[in-house]
């Protein structure tokens, strides 16, 4: 099969499109027929190992010292086919349509892939293409986590970097939850924040939202560029500051401001649960949440939508298309 494989740590240019072994299920295990899968900048920062320092060993140690030897395919997003099922597989059958987040076992950006059928995964959208569905996992669940019990009604909501994969699930799913958003992001994504649904849009590179005087029940920062200490005065007295990508002296500052100030906990460990997802599909079924694409590409030119996605001009997600659904 072909595959884009990771060759070294660093720049784009150690995705190189190779020939590959297709993997074969183990028992409890699905094949999948990959049709699209995506480039986040999460996939980025791994490629370049740019990340929390508190991560560097084990991540080396998981994936490959030297360079990337245990996992060597990006991609933690894809819809596809099942085509095969091992002997113990009971959820899935062959034919189903799928959309599932890998996790650390990565491997998305390949023409098949294996995943255990407890793995988080659920059947694709009906009403989705497999590009639109390949674009949910991470972002979504990442939006879900924080704000599905936290966002309230009537609540004012001001989400930061919702122009990326988080945020545009963020802005869609808190106009869900009855709140009354304000996103910020970069000029050029404000017009597409106002078509999910963003009632007020806030430029960051023209305005400072923590000096115009509003305030806000929750501040949600997708991209981890603020923190409490900046935003307590854009927060009402009992508003709740979460951030989806804190740094280490962040989260340890965020913590002490917690038990000082009796706030809220700020950040949580990813926990992408089946029934998350599940419940996301739900809402997209019901046109409650639409994934936003801006670019396709084909697989061949996966290193080329990594560049893309690095210069920050990325709206929503970027797509890796596999298979065409014309020919579906
Ligand atoms: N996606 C996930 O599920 C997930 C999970 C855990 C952690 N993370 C981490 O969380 C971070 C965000 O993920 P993502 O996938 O949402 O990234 P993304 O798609 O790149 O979106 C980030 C957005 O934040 C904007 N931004 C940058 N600086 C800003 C500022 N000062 N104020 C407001 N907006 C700003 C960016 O716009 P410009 O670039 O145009 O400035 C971009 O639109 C990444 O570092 C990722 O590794 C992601």
């Amino acid at each position: 099969m072909k595959a884009i494989v990771w060759t070294k740590y660093g720049s784009a240019d150690g995705l190189q499109l190779r020939e590959v072994a297709k993997p074969s299920p183990k028992d409890n295990e699905v094949l999948i027929k990959v049709y699209a899968t995506t480039v986040t900048t999460a996939d980025c920062e791994l490629r370049s190992f740019k990340g929390s320092s508190v991560f560097w060993l084990p991540m080396r140690l998981y994936i490959g010292f030297l360079k990337p030897t245990r996992m060597t395919i990006l991609g933690q997003e894809l819809a596809g086919d099942i085509e095969a099922t091992g002997k113990d597989v009971t959820h899935y059958k062959k034919g189903d349509a799928v959309f599932a987040w890998t996790g650390l076992r990565l491997g998305g950006n390949a023409e098949y892939a294996c995943l255990s059928e407890t793995a988080t995964m659920a059947i694709k959208p009906a009403n989705m293409t497999y590009a639109e569905a390949a674009a949910i996992p991470l972002g979504g669940l990442e939006a879900w986590q924080y704000l599905n019990g936290t966002v309230q009604a009537g609540q004012q909501v001001l989400i930061i970097g919702a122009g990326g994969s988080i945020g545009t699930f963020a802005v869609q799913l808190a106009k869900h939850f009855g709140a009354e958003v304000t996103a910020v992001d970069h000029t050029e994504k404000l017009d597409m924040l106002r078509s999910i649904g963003a009632d007020q849009v806030i430029d960051y590179t023209k305005e400072d939202f923590t000096k115009n005087g509003q305030t806000y029940d929750v501040i949600f920062d997708a991209p981890g560029k603020s923190s409490l200490s900046r935003c307590e005065r854009s927060l009402k007295p009992n508003g709740q500051y979460l951030s989806a990508n804190p740094g280490t002296s962040q989260q340890l500052r965020t913590i002490w401001n917690v038990i000082t100030r009796r706030r809220k906990a700020t950040t949580q460990y990813t926990n992408r649960r089946t029934e998350n997802l599940a419940a996301l599909k739900q809402l997209i079924e019901a046109g409650k949440v639409k994934s936003v694409i801006d670019r396709q590409y084909p697989l061949e030119q996966t290193a080329e939508a990594h560049r893309y996605v690095e210069t920050g001009m990325k709206r929503g997600n970027v797509v890796i298309t596999i298979v065409h659904e014309s020919h579906t």
